[in-house]
């Protein structure tokens, strides 16, 4: 039996644990990010490319917080100040460490290492390329090397397809590791039995530096392997381990095809995680979530919504299909849709409601306040109860600068009523259909900005009669 055996329940895919190793205080963690991504085909940096609405190495920096490091060193290529302030973003004191020229995995470390200001403790090594890594796993990586004093602890994986991969072999003992060979060294035996390498490791702190110094160049790329310090470090009779997760972890994201893989992947664990916490989802397959969407038990989700990031649903919601949400907030009991968009700053109390082709900006809309139909409602406050009429539109930007509207308490807007801003309209007053309210309405009071109706008693039918004239004798070739 192998040691990972027993790690098995905790690096379990879907655990989502949320940790804090803030009594231990040295776990810093390295983060490689330095390779080119050209693959990609993209202008857009590798790592900062997104899964669920957060980018890849957004991903593994929260794994990284979650873990409760002291802190981390990027290790990145010149010239890619995004990716570094990217890093920055997920509260963890951050060091930047520029690797020119990138030279092997073993290089990059050897990069972080004078940035790392203690010789004790834990350092782990994560790739900013590989984002379905999870929290549970990482832990059980520091836990393994904790437990048995180990010098190396690595992740191990058994991937449909292995090629890529560098191969374990495996000491007597159970758990143990004796060395990690890159695939194109290894023989055919162990390229087929080998357990492969996903390439995160806990190394010891206090024997990292010598291990590093010991790597040597290897040829015919002229790198400087990270995985040889298991063959070094064993060599110094220091224990080294593995430990196994789903392969899905070891996940690396070279192309535009294993980025939609791997967001697939991820797409499919946040689904299970709300399904479980009492989410009803029509079709599941056709939501798409954002890493930190939030959604309250008993609210339902109709076929194809999206969820981008920023969006909190509370309970018994009924969100209808074709809907996007970002950057919003809502209540219990809301409906919502069927598309509708909510935009960044939309609020919405309990019981409220929007309807199809209803657009909400910057808005807050108090309980039980509703807008049924076809309208935009941007930089406004709607009082509760109040009932907004389908085509309304509040005009908020004047070519230069936006304005807000204030809608009163149970106020009430007719059909395709036009509010341009800055306008506020009364506690229960009325607008008329059709009007262009321009002016503020007091508290109880109907404004009505519209022309007066003419009413010409017979004209119908005595122009009805003069145009059926008219056709008739073209139609004879009169
Ligand atoms: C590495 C492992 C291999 C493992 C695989 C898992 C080594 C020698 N091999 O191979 O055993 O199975 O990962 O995916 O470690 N990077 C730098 N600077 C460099 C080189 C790489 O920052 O000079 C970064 C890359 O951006 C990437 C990560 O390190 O995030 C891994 O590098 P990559 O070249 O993909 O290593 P592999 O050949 O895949
Ligand atoms: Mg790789």
């Amino acid at each position: 039996m192998r040691l990972y055996a027993s790690y098995r329940s905790a690096v379990k895919e879907m655990e989502c644990l949320s940790v804090s190793n803030a009594s231990h205080p040295a776990l810093w963690s390295v983060i490689l990010a330095a390779g080119k991504g050209t693959r990609m085909r993209s202008p857009t940096p590798k790592v900062l490319h997104k899964l669920a609405g957060r980018t890849m190495l957004g991903h593994v920096m929260t794994v990284v917080s979650e873990l409760g490091s002291n802190g981390a060193v990027l290790v990145t290529s010149p010239g890619t100040d995004a990716i570094a302030s990217e890093a920055g973003r997920y509260g963890v004191p951050l060091q930047v460490s520029v690797q020119d020229p990138p030279l092997g995995t073993g290089h990059a470390v050897m990069a972080a290492l004078p940035h790392l200001p203690v010789t004790e403790g834990t350092a782990l090594v994560m790739y900013g390329d590989t984002p379905l890594i999870t929290t549970a796993t990482m832990q059980a990586l520091v836990d393994a090397r904790n437990e048995n004093d180990a010098a190396v602890v690595v992740l191990g994986m058994e991937p449909p397809d292995s090629s890529g991969y560098g191969r374990f072999v495996v000491g007597d003992a159970p758990g143990t590791l004796t060395a990690i060979v890159e695939e194109k060294h290894a023989d055919e035996a162990l390229k087929r039995d080998g357990i492969c390498n996903a390439g995160v490791m806990a190394i010891d702190l206090k024997r990292l530096r010598t291990l590093l110094d010991a790597i040597e160049i290897k040829q015919p790329k002229g790198e400087y392997y990270l995985t040889d310090i298991v063959e070094l470090a064993v060599a110094r009779g220091w224990t080294c381990l593995h430990v196994e997760g789903h392969w899905h972890e070891g996940l690396g994201v070279n192309s535009q095809a294993q980025r939609a893989e791997a967001d697939a992947i991820m797409q499919d664990r946040l689904r299970l995680a709300m399904l479980e916490a009492g989410v009803t989802m029509y079709m599941p397959e056709s939501t798409y979530l954002s890493a930190d969407t939030v959604i309250g038990a008993g609210t339902q989700i109709e076929p194809h919504v999206v969820f981008a990031p920023g969006v909190t649903i509370g309970e018994n919601c009924h969100i209808r299909a074709f809907s996007h949400l970002e950057g919003a907030v809502v209540g219990n009991d809301v409906e919502i849709g069927p598309s509708a968009r909510l935009r960044p700053g939309a609020v919405m109390g309990d019981g409220s409601k929007i309807g199809n082709y209803v657009e909400v900006k910057n808005t807050s809309f108090g309980r039980g306040a509703k807008a049924n139909h076809l309208s935009y409602v941007g930089d406004a406050e709607v009082g509760e109860r109040a009932n907004i009429g389908a085509g309304t539109i509040t005009c908020n930007y004047d070519g230069f600068n936006k304005h807000r509207t204030i809608i009163g308490e149970e106020a009430f807007i007719g059909t395709n009523t036009s509010l341009v801003a800055p306008v506020s309209v009364g506690d229960r007053a009325n607008t008329g259909a059709g009007s262009v309210i321009t002016r503020d309405i007091a508290d109880d009071s109907l404004a009505i900005e519209r022309s007066d109706q003419v009413e010409k008693p017979g004209k119908a039918r005595s122009m009805r009669e003069k145009l059926a004239a008219i056709k008739a004798a073209r139609s004879s070739g009169q």
